[in-house]
């Protein structure tokens, strides 16, 4: 269906995403500032347990700098992912009107999103040790990665879609210990991402729906390099991170425990960006009903190391 009227799967989603329309200043930050008494991640996510030899506040700095990178990298992922609605929203622009204003609302809510992200990297520069380092350029980043079929970046975008409402829900929502702020941040960023999420699925069953097989197969194997570029991406920043919390003067650590520290950052992030949203059903279910058992298996394959690293314990 594709008519002036409307999908009204697209409506319903419009629907939900202007009931909670919200404002950075007015709702999420409201003239606060980062507690550094606080955590940002919580241990489920930062894996801070497989480092014994951590006092409290090198914990809680642990859980800050990987907030931090959490943020960042949200932003420069939304670089990516609103580069391609952009250009879906497009396609449907001598059609289906309401898919057209479903798709502007996505794009509003991420320019917002990162715009949200980076005045949190601004209140965490203020609050956190100085030396922190953003690894990869946004721009940068977005551009490899649009290169890759849209089949592939829309693939890519549902599952951090997914993933990101999962970790919100069953890692951060009931967290006493964490940061109110950087919890509301999360909050607010999982109400609309709610609505990402449903369009990701249609907007990808529809343009898998106009591929032929060959044309689907290439794309999985853009799948699996997206896979790898992110983890790319992932074992850049989890080494600057390692350097900035060792250096930092709360920390002071030899060089063997800052090995073990950029181990469980990489492993951590590694979790956090591949292997949890992996394990998600919701996912699953969208990806099995597209591809074969043998591009399954191609891509299972791709997250075997991944799931290994994270899965290995510490030395
Ligand atoms: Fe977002
Ligand atoms: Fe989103």
């Amino acid at each position: 269906m594709n008519t002036a009227t409307g999908d009204t799967r697209y409506r319903k989603v419009l629907h939900n995403s202007q009931r909670v329309t919200w404002d950075i200043d007015a709702d999420v930050i409201r003239f606060r500032q980062l507690d550094t008494d606080c955590k940002f991640l919580p241990d489920s996510l930062s894996l801070v347990a497989q480092l014994p030899f951590l006092n409290q506040e090198q914990q809680r700095l642990f859980s800050q700098v990987q907030g931090r990178t959490y943020a960042y990298l949200f932003g420069l992922i939304e670089r990516c992912i609103n580069a391609k609605v952009l250009e879906l929203g497009r396609t449907h622009s001598l059609g289906d009107q309401t898919a057209v204003a479903a798709l502007l609302k996505f794009v509003q809510e991420e320019l917002k999103h990162q715009e949200l992200f980076r005045r949190i990297e601004k209140l965490a520069d203020r609050a956190l040790p100085p030396g922190y380092r953003m690894t990869t350029d946004p721009d940068s980043a977005a551009g490899a990665m649009l290169r890759k079929s849209t089949w592939a970046v829309l693939a890519l975008t549902c599952f951090v879609e997914i993933f990101t409402q999962a970790h919100y829900l069953h890692s951060i929502r009931d967290e006493d210990e964490l940061s109110p702020l950087f919890k509301d941040v999360f909050y607010y960023h999982w109400v609309e991402e709610k609505q990402h999420a449903t369009l990701d699925e249609l907007e990808w069953q529809r343009v898998h729906d106009a591929m032929q097989p060959a044309a689907i197969d290439a794309a999985v194997n853009d799948l699996i390099e997206l896979v790898h570029m992110l983890d790319q991406i992932l074992q850049a920043q989890a080494s600057a991170d390692g350097d900035y919390f060792c250096s930092s003067t709360n920390a002071c650590l030899d060089q063997d425990r800052c090995n073990a520290v950029k181990a469980c950052l990489l492993k951590a992030y590694r979790l956090q960006y591949l292997v949890s949203g992996a394990q998600i059903e919701r996912f699953q279910h969208a990806l099995s009903s597209k591809v074969t058992p043998q591009q399954k298996q191609r891509i299972k394959a791709a997250f075997a190391p991944l799931i290994a690293c994270v899965a290995s314990v510490p030395g």
